[in-house]
């Protein structure tokens, strides 16, 4: 009976905070871009998006080709942008700041003590005094792995770890398939935490890798925060895997061995108060950040490469010519040295067909949270709380920004052409693989020179077969 009282209770509980949702959700206040009703009432985008991740935007807006529109979701409402001229109004919007998402991230992604998110929140704006954690954590970001004396030693190591794997997995005398996919994930994954993370790299242990990976699968899940234990177990427990592994790497002084952003990001969270076992949990969001990307980037060039005949015979030609005769003997006859930093140097073609396959592939969203009631470009209204969603190709596929040809796979897309005599000018905005604005990527240069290493290191030397066209 008493069971049966709470059961009663709790189910008019939850059919109120359903209608209150659908009043919030979607009642369009004055000049607030159009809804975009759903098929499943109240969780219908919701759905779409677990299922179909950023495609789902392309795919509500296919037909209807709207500038912006509104998806309600549960308690809120996101904003999804395709206009260029928009993506420029909203960069300058000082209402609109990734803060929130990053916020969202750290509570259901990381999930740390109340403290640590305190410290993160703390003058998250930086208009408030001193600096907090966030923008403290943002600016040695930025710095640690900008090219110079911090980058080069991480690239290095990155290359003599490739250099290395390449040699104990003997690819050249292979009989046997391999899936490509798995396989380069494993191939970065290794290089880019060794250079990283150093001698006590917590990722030379497969179970940490696939616990990454685990992550990384049931990341949407994860986000939406419905029972994660429940809902999301596998990667829940992953995560665990990963805050246990971080906790000891610091344990075993595994810092004295790391690159410049991980000492960094550590001291930096040390003065802002953070305990050790909550830098752990913050630690997750490396790899998340360094690997999810730059791992696929790497398959795809890998593969877009090898499907075209005429580029890899050009790429080869290039690396041909970098290339110095240093040496011979009578049994191998002469040989060539390719020093890997020239591939990122004076390859354009490389560096063109890695900036052309994140352009055709990019999945990404930029993410701002509408921190107050706003209007962009005197048009459209924004309401506090809601989300704005920039999905990257979106931008990339529209023919206004990159011509005709906008659909197509263009290698040599990036190539600085002259136009009368002059450099054409290539669209600012309309590029948004690493983002734009205050956060755009500050590991573009690691991941585009990692992609060429790969690249260089593999197509320089072997050939690749599809097998039963797969
Ligand atoms: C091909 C590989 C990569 C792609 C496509 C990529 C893409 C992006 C994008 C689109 C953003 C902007 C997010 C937003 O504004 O909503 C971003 C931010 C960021 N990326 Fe990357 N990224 C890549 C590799 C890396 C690597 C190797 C690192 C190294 C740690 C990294 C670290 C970060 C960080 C820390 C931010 C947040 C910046 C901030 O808070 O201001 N990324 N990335």
């Amino acid at each position: 009976m008493e069971l049966l009282a709470i059961a009663s209770i709790l189910s008019a509980g939850l059919v109120l905070y359903v209608i209150w949702n659908l009043g919030r959700t979607t009642t369009v206040t004055h000049q607030e871009p159009a809804i975009i009703h759903q098929r499943i009432p109240f969780v219908g985008h919701l759905i779409g998006l677990l299922r179909n991740g950023t495609r789902y935007f392309s795919d509500v807006n296919a037909k209807l080709g709207l500038p912006i529109y509104t998806l309600p979701i549960p308690g809120s409402r996101l904003y999804i942008v395709r206009s260029p001229e928009l993506v420029t109004s909203i960069e300058k919007n000082p209402d609109l700041d990734f803060a929130p998402h990053l916020i969202h991230f750290a509570r259901t992604i990381l999930i740390p003590s109340s403290s640590a998110i305190e410290a993160l929140e703390y003058n998250i704006d930086g208009k408030a005094g001193s600096i907090g954690c966030r923008i403290a954590t943002q600016k040695t970001m930025q710095t640690s792995i900008a090219p110079g004396p911090n980058l080069t030693p991480v690239q290095g190591i990155i290359r003599s770890s490739i250099l290395s794997q390449l040699e104990i997995s003997d690819l050249t005398h292979r009989a046997s398939p391999i899936r490509m996919f798995e396989w380069t994930r494993h191939l970065v994954t290794l290089a880019t935490t060794r250079a990283i993370y150093g001698k006590e790299n917590p990722f030379e242990n497969i179970k940490v890798e696939n616990a990454l990976w685990t992550v990384d699968e049931g990341f949407g899940a994860l986000l939406t925060n419905i029972l994660p234990s429940i809902f999301a177990s596998r990667a829940h427990k992953a995560r665990q895997v990963l805050f246990d592994y971080f906790a000891q790497y610091y344990k075993r002084d595994g810092l004295d061995g790391a690159s410049q952003l991980i000492k960094s990001r550590y001291e930096v969270n040390r003065e802002h108060g953070v305990s050790i076992a909550d830098i752990a949990h913050f630690e997750l969001s490396v790899p998340i950040a360094l690997l999810v990307n730059t791992a696929p980037a790497v398959f795809w060039t890998l593969y877009f490469v090898y499907s075209d005949e005429v580029l890899l015979r050009d790429l080869r030609k290039s690396f041909d010519t970098l290339a110095n005769s240093t040496a011979s003997n009578e049994k191998t006859g002469a040989w060539k040295t390719l020093k890997m930093e020239d591939v990122t140097e004076s390859c354009p073609l490389m560096i063109s067909t890695i900036q052309e396959v994140l352009r055709f592939q990019a999945t990404n969203a930029n993410a701002r949270g509408v921190l107050h009631d706003t209007v962009l470009d005197g048009k459209y209204r924004l309401r506090k709380g809601g989300t704005v969603f920039i999905p990257a190709n979106e931008q990339h596929l529209n023919q206004n920004i990159w011509g005709l040809n906008a659909g197509r796979f263009d290698t040599r897309r990036f190539l600085i052409k002259e136009k009368n005599g002059e450099k054409a000018k290539r669209p600012t905005n309309g590029y948004r693989a690493f983002g734009g604005g205050s956060t755009l990527c500050p590991g573009r240069f690691l991941a585009i020179s990692e992609i060429a290493y790969v690249v260089a290191f593999m197509a320089s030397q072997l050939d690749l077969v599809p097998i039963n066209n797969h």
